[in-house]
């Protein structure tokens, strides 16, 4: 077998995903996994594809395997998992080898790591992935932290599997050492803001209207059509129309009304806080998770606090609902933005926005066409580098606002829920 161009350590939904996408771009990659059986699930469906993929006993025979110099990717968990598997390779590596850390770490982590890791005479890259495992599979975005001589020898490779914007590859090196993770954070900050205001706004059609998922979802397929197009609007259309094949119901009645968190979102509300920034649409969105991870609080409470005021029944205006979301969503993006340039200008970065902008445009979570509009105002004359005093915002932002006032107000009166869309006001 030919060496390996990448060795793969973890190898569970997204680094196998990540190492067929390698494969499929020509290289072969070595792969390691704790529990081996992972491995030969992946190699039984990795077809043609088979024959560049090598499984490894251990994270030594991978490292013997693999001709110097080495890259050698991590997408094992955040936290521990990370340490101790650093503390394996370190032993095993020589100068000029590469540690990639493509997981959601802290990226204080990730800076302490950068300097460990340097220290040794390694090279170390924090890379943010985002896309879930359809995007790793077939083209992430990607956000790279690290030197300039850790990522040149690996650039190709991650040209190569990340996804094209109009033939743009989504990945770019935007700074040292954590700063791929932070803006990683960050995007996931959006993501979060961006997914409670898309779910409030569903809430007062199900809780106010009392319409069935399947009559909602119409309203999403047609935003995603215009200016609101995203793949969040997009896949909310299908999961609305979406029936669970076993009760007949739809499958949004099926499921628990209990979400967890990995810790991306409140990251990004505490950095944002710590740099005294305001987060406060991402800070409703984590709120509002920790509220839905409290239910049994919640049915505890229902009986005691029910009918507390608010006649909960009333039509809303959809152009409004979808104006609300429009601009609830440019303020999203803007405050992730802010907290950008804070961290750049806290760290140093020199962070560039309008390229951040640009890989998210294809790939990642919060791709939306609202993303290359931001670009554009970046590549332009942006007042004192604010997002919303941009030529193309800011009169958006005075047309739709009304919109949003309306929609809170009349969801308050109703007592129905719009944390997230309220602080966007
Ligand atoms: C992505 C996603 C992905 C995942 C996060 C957030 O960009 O592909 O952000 O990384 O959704 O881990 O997970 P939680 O929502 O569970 O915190």
């Amino acid at each position: 077998m030919a060496t390996a161009s990448m060795g793969m350590i973890g190898v569970g939904t997204m680094g196998s995903a990540l190492a067929l996408n390698i494969a499929e771009h020509g290289h072969h990659v070595a792969l390691y996994n704790l529990d081996g059986a992972t491995v030969d699930a992946l190699l039984a469906r990795a077809g043609d594809l088979g024959p560049r993929l090598a499984k490894h006993e251990s994270v030594e025979a991978l490292v013997a395997a693999m001709a110097p110099p080495r890259a050698i990717m991590m997408m094992v968990p955040a936290g521990a998992p990370v340490e101790a598997t650093i503390e394996t390779l370190l032993p095993l590596l020589a100068p000029g080898d590469t540690i990639i850390d493509g997981g959601n770490s802290d990226f204080r982590d990730t800076q302490a790591r950068t300097a460990r890791v340097e220290a040794a005479g390694l090279r170390y890259l924090g890379i943010g992935v985002s896309g879930g495992e359809e995007g790793a599979r077939h083209g992430p975005s990607m956000m790279v932290g690290g030197t300039g001589a850790a990522w040149a020898p690996v650039a190709p490779i991650f040209e190569a599997i990340a996804a094209k914007y109009e033939g743009d590859p989504c990945v770019a090196h935007l700074g040292p050492d954590g700063a791929g993770h932070f803006v990683k954070t960050v995007h996931n900050g959006i993501e979060y803001a961006d997914m409670q205001l898309i779910a409030e706004v569903y809430g007062l059609l199900r809780d106010g209207e009392n319409r069935a998922p399947a009559d909602i979802a119409p309203l999403y397929h047609r935003w995603n059509a215009g200016a609101l197009q995203s793949y969040l609007v997009e896949i909310t259309g299908h999961v609305l129309d979406a029936v669970d094949a076993e009760t007949g119901k739809p499958v949004v009645d099926v499921i628990v009304d209990k979400a967890g968190q990995k810790g991306t979102g409140r990251w990004t509300v505490i950095e944002a806080i710590r740099m005294g920034q305001s987060a406060s649409i991402i800070e409703a969105a984590v709120g509002a998770r920790v509220l839905s991870s409290e239910r049994a609080t919640r049915q505890v409470a229902a009986p005691i606090l029910a009918e507390a005021g608010g006649e909960r029944h009333g039509v809303f205006d959809e152009g409004d609902l979808e104006s609300a979301l429009l601009v609830s969503r440019i303020m999203a993006y803007a405050q992730g933005f802010r907290i950008l340039l804070a961290a750049s200008e806290e760290f140093g970065w020199e962070l560039d926005y309008a390229r951040i902008a640009e890989i998210w445009r294809a790939g990642c979570i919060i791709r939306s066409a609202l993303l290359d509009d931001i670009a554009m105002a970046f590549r332009g004359d942006l007042p004192n580098g604010r997002l919303i005093l941009s030529d193309h915002f800011a009169p958006l932002l005075k047309e739709h606002i009304g919109a949003l006032r309306r929609v809170v107000a009349q969801a308050t009166l109703m007592g129905l829920p719009v944390q997230a869309l309220a602080s966007a006001v």
